[in-house]
């Protein structure tokens, strides 16, 4: 049984060492996910892999169907997801190419469609989003981390911006004030939604770059695209050794 997926992020759009069994076009009522949802086997276990940006990555955070994407996991009986995503470092202690396992979240974008509850309003539900994600999952991520010797920063609040355009240093301040220690595009609605289908969800993040006025460079796409590289492949050996676990 299938019961985990993994949704992709910038640098892992295609997963190296998953044994692809098939590959499913699904339709839901929000729409079209990102992609086929990839079938396979990875170290022994059967899987469900997802990359939220598409297999070319031509959709940017803003124009992802966050929807669609956790509608069609929930239909194919997934019960875990293990969001990887890309971010930039607010917390001066979370070096470029570190994994990061967020434990709270705050949602600064607009724009995007939030819940799953919208049609039958008989329905409407207010979940419970104190503890935004699975306390067993993060557990698991940071274990599988320590036994592949992976220096992971356990905790923090990810920030997520609206995008595509990177912030400014003045928001990055904002963002630091308000207690966030990185900043992606991607962490919201999809944790929520998550959420609301009773997913357990959990990210793990990897910081690519300083987030805007936290270093003296340039935040360039070639810095940030060597970055992802170098800790992708962290990633990977993580995932590797979550399997023996979940
Ligand atoms: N800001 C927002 N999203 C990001 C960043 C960033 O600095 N890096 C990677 N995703």
């Amino acid at each position: 049984m299938q019961d985990i997926a993994i949704i992709g992020g910038t640098g892992l759009t295609s997963f190296p060492g998953l044994k692809i069994t098939h590959r499913e076009v699904v339709r839901t009522p929000f729409g079209i996910p990102s992609g086929p949802i990839t079938h396979g086997d990875y170290c022994g276990k059967k899987i469900i892999f997802l990359p939220r940006h598409g297999a070319h990555h031509t959709i940017p955070p803003h124009m992802v169907n966050y929807r669609a994407n956790i509608w069609a996991l929930h239909d194919m009986q997934v019960k875990q997801i293990v969001a990887v995503a890309a971010v930039g470092s607010i917390n001066r202690e979370i070096y470029p190419t570190q994994i990061v396992i967020p434990d709270q979240i705050i949602d600064y974008t607009y724009g995007r469609s939030q819940t799953f509850y919208e049609k039958d309003l008989s329905q409407v539900k207010h979940i419970d989003f104190t503890e935004p994600y699975d306390k067993k999952l993060r557990q698991n991520l940071i274990q599988a981390a320590a036994l592949a010797s992976i220096d992971v920063f356990d905790g923090g609040v990810y920030a997520t911006t609206q995008g595509p355009r990177l912030e400014t240093a003045a928001e990055v301040n904002k963002l630091a004030n308000d207690g966030c220690d990185i900043v992606g595009m991607t962490g919201m609605p999809e944790a929520a939604l998550a959420r609301e289908l009773n997913m357990a969800y959990a990210h793990c993040a990897m910081s690519v770059n300083w987030a805007a006025g936290r270093s003296n460079e340039l935040i360039t796409l070639e810095a940030i695209r060597e970055c992802t590289e170098a800790g992708m492949e962290k990633v990977r050996k993580l995932l590797e050794k979550l399997m023996e676990l979940v």
